[in-house]
């Protein structure tokens, strides 16, 4: 799609460059198909010529959106395309956490299952419990679908209350904060990372949680404190956690490695090949679109316009 309509430069390896080197790749650039990496001013200020940056993503937290807006670069993400594969990685790891599935696994491939036992490696259900759902965008939603697959009661918060007919249709019951925390048996994050949701999650808000609930974090790292969750693992104020995003990702606590009531992924979660395939053809779209003159579909700071 691009190469009929543009001169594409790849950056070849699947590897996101740093902001010096993408500053440098970007002088005479006008589109950039953003895929993981950081655009900032040190980008900005050396592309002179960028007029679109097009978030392979529906998260857009690795891009100075503001820095865009003063320089009148759109900037587009990909939202939709990703949203039931989020959720059903969301879901895994509920499950996965719930009833020790990787735990279990390691313990068969080392070799360590000698026999059936009735009280060996119990877990927790799934079913009929509650499950919290903090941020009730498309992804937030998706996930309390499947929860009422599984006869769930589907609990959730966020900064805009849902219409009766969408609350109805999902059974889903709008809560404070307070209630999302003490309530959930599965609290599962879906709001976006910006400065209102740094920490989101902290030593305060564990400590409302039940020590038998279970965090699960498809969003962003940052939404959460690390440091207090991992606190809160091992001194079990909450069951376990399953993560696929990390405060400092790639890096993750050292301690989380060690712990066995915590499923840990790699930034995966919206890692189909249909699904990358639907983001990247939109991403290519929206990228179009702008260098075209057309308003692309996603766009996320119409202001420019
Ligand atoms: C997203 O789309 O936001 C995914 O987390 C990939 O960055």
């Amino acid at each position: 799609m691009l190469a009929a309509a543009c001169a594409v430069h790849v950056h070849p390896a699947d590897i996101a460059l740093k902001p010096d080197q993408l500053a440098e790749a970007c002088r005479e650039v006008e589109g950039l198909l953003a895929v993981g990496v950081r655009v900032n001013e040190e980008v900005l200020s050396q592309a002179g010529k960028l007029r679109v940056v097009a978030n392979c993503g529906v998260g857009y937290d690795n891009i100075d959106v503001e820095a865009c807006t003063r320089r009148k670069i759109v900037v587009t993400n990909t939202p939709g395309v990703l949203t039931d594969t989020t959720a059903d990685l969301a879901f895994a790891l509920l499950l996965a956490v719930a009833r020790r599935v990787a735990e279990g696994d390691k313990f068969v491939r080392e070799g360590r299952w000698e026999r059936w036992e009735f009280g060996m490696m119990w877990g927790a259900d799934v079913h009929h419990k509650t499950l919290g759902v903090w941020g009730f965008g498309r992804i937030g939603q998706a996930v309390a679908r499947r929860g009422r697959g599984f006869e769930m009661n589907v609990l959730y918060h966020s900064r805009r209350r849902a219409s009766p007919a969408l609350e109805g249709g999902l059974a889903a019951r709008f809560v404070d904060r307070e209630t999302l925390l003490r309530e959930s048996d599965f609290l599962s994050l879906h709001v976006p990372y910006e400065t209102g949701t740094h920490h989101l999650i902290g030593a305060r808000e564990l400590g409302l949680m039940k020590p038998s609930a279970f965090l699960i974090n498809t969003a962003r790292g940052k939404i959460v404190d690390e440091e207090a969750l991992v606190a809160a693992l091992k001194s079990r104020t909450i069951a376990g956690a399953g993560l696929d995003v990390f405060e400092h990702e790639p890096h993750l606590h050292p301690e989380l490695t060690k712990l066995n009531n915590v499923v840990l992924l790699p930034h995966v979660g919206s890692a189909t090949g249909e699904t990358r395939l639907k983001m990247a053809t939109l991403a290519a779209e929206n990228l179009l679109a702008a260098l075209h003159g057309r308003r692309p579909p996603n766009v996320v700071n119409p202001e420019v316009y």
